[in-house]
This record gives structure tokens, sequence and C-alpha cells, in this order.
């Protein structure tokens, strides 16, 4: 069977995204799921944050333009069932370089991944995205069937929201092959004690409804420590709020695909 594909996407900066695709990836990892970590951000925070080294040249962009196979790319990381694709600074050329080249410049991922979906196990692939709606994201979008959009606890929470949507609209629209539906909208950086998170959240409930997951990660100063010892938080301090949040979240996410599942099968 073919592994589930998630991006994880917002093109705002600093919501969550990466320690999202990190900790969610090693969280569903723990659980047995054969996990890839697909980094698809010429920052490689998500690389650097499982605790592989950055490599010059060590990347996906090869595979995205036709020279290399994905699936050799593909490295094993220190913790158990995750493996990575890791990111680099040669993604910044996909912008540039993707649209001169033939065929689909927005299916290039979908392309290079599917080989890798039909002829390795993993169940789950996390793709954790640049912030910008560039073509990278938009590729990550094509390939994945499921989005999952987190949104920091803070003013402008919405602010950029409907920007997203446009474009998944669209672009589930324009290309024939996408099948992206949004999974969910994970609340991030969580502080209960402040009104003003209690409030974007609620705030957010009310414009995605059901769409938002129960769990929200709290703002937790170990999820920020983590990436710099380059350890999911699971593995830098297992008592850890984050790292009960995140198991919590990777539940949520298991039994949201398994609902969606069946319903798809009626
Ligand atoms: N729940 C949290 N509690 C505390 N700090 C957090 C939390 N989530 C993320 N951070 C910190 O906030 C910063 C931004 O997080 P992160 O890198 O995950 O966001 P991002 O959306 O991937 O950013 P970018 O848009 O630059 O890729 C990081 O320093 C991270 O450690
Ligand atoms: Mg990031």
């Amino acid at each position: 069977m073919s592994a589930i594909v998630i991006a994880i996407a917002n093109q705002k900066g600093g919501v969550g995204k990466t320690t999202t695709s990190v900790n969610l990836a090693a969280a569903l990892a723990a659980i047995g799921k054969k996990t890839l970590l697909l980094d698809l951000d010429p920052q490689a925070n998500a690389t650097s944050g499982v605790g592989v080294e950055k490599v010059e040249g060590k990347n996906s962009y090869p595979a995205l333009l036709g020279e290399e196979k994905l699936a050799d790319l593909i490295v094993e990381t220190p913790w158990k069932d995750l493996w990575l694709i890791p990111g680099g600074l040669d993604l910044c050329g996909a912008d540039i370089e993707f649209p001169r080249l033939p065929g689909n410049h927005l299916a290039r991922l979908k392309d290079a991944l599917e080989p890798v979906l039909t002829q390795r196990d993993f169940d789950i692939v996390v793709i954790d995205c640049p912030p910008s709606l560039s073509v990278l994201t938009l590729n990550a979008f094509v390939a994945a069937r499921w989005l999952l959009i987190p949104l920091q606890c803070e003013y402008y929470a919405l602010e950029g929201v409907s920007m997203i949507m446009r474009i998944y609209n669209q672009i589930c629209e324009s290309e024939e092959s996408c099948k992206l539906e949004l999974l969910g909208v994970l609340m991030t950086m969580f502080d209960g004690r402040t009104r003003l998170s209690q409030q974007v959240v609620a705030d957010v409930r009310e414009y995605f409804g059901e769409k938002v997951f129960e769990t929200l990660i709290p703002r937790a100063v170990r999820l920020a420590e983590a990436p710099s010892f380059g350890k999911p938080v699971m593995y830098y301090d297992a008592y850890s709020a984050g790292t009960s949040a995140y198991s919590v979240l990777a539940e949520e996410v298991l039994s949201k695909l398994k609902i969606k599942k069946c319903k798809t099968r009626n």
C-alpha cells in the first residue's frame, strides 16, 4: 500500500511548520509508522532538527530536476523508524529552474516521489514546506494527499489564511492530478494563561469548524531548545509538555486519517 503524504504549510514564517514536521514525524515513527520526513525548505531546519548534518549538494534538488532518483537521497536518522530527505540551499533554484524544464513544473515532486511511495514501504511522508507560496510549496500541494496548516496563536493568526486557502482551492481545480484535502488546522504556541491565545483559538474554530485539531500545541521552552541538540523533543525531554502534545497530535492525525479513509470507501 502506498504511503500517506502530508504537507505542512503556511506561507507565514515562524508559525511552527518545522517544529510540527519534525515532532509529528518523530511521534508517528515512535508509534511504529515508518515515516519519511521530506525537508523541502532551503533553510533545512528540519534536517538539522532531526540531527542530520547539512551537507552541501545532499538534498532533494537533483531529484526534482530529474538528474537523480529521490530514493537514493533518503538518509537514516538516529531515531526509530524515521528517515529523512534533507533540505538545502540548492532548493532556492526551483522558482527559476522548474518552469524552464519540460513537463509540468508543479508536478516535479509528485513524479519524483512516486517510485519512493510504491517501492519503499513507508507508511507516512511528512513534507516540511518553506514559508512562501512558491513553486516548492505548490509542488508539495500537488504531491500530497493531505494539507496540515499550523497557525500560531497570535492576533494576526487568521491573516494570510485566506491566501493559502485560495491557492489551495486554485491548485485543486487547475491540477488534474492534485488530490489535496485539508486534514486540519493546528494551533501552535498556545499559552492558556493568556486571554489572547484563547480568543484566537475560538476565532479560528469559528472560521474552520471541525477542521481545527483538538490538540493544541503549547508554547513550551523544550520545543524551542530541542532543535539546537538535533533532537525531536521526545528524545530531548520525554516528559515535557511538547512531547505529550505531539504524541497526542500523532494519535489525532491517525484517527482523522482512518475516519476519512472509511468515508472515501463508502
Ligand atoms: N510550541 C512552541 N513553543 C515554543 N517555541 C516554539 C514552538 N513552536 C515553534 N517554536 C519556535 O519558534 C520558532 C519558529 O518555529 P518553526 O521553525 O517551527 O516555524 P516555521 O514555520 O517552520 O518557520 P519558517 O517559516 O522560518 O520555516 C523556532 O525558534 C521554534 O523553536
Ligand atoms: Mg520552517
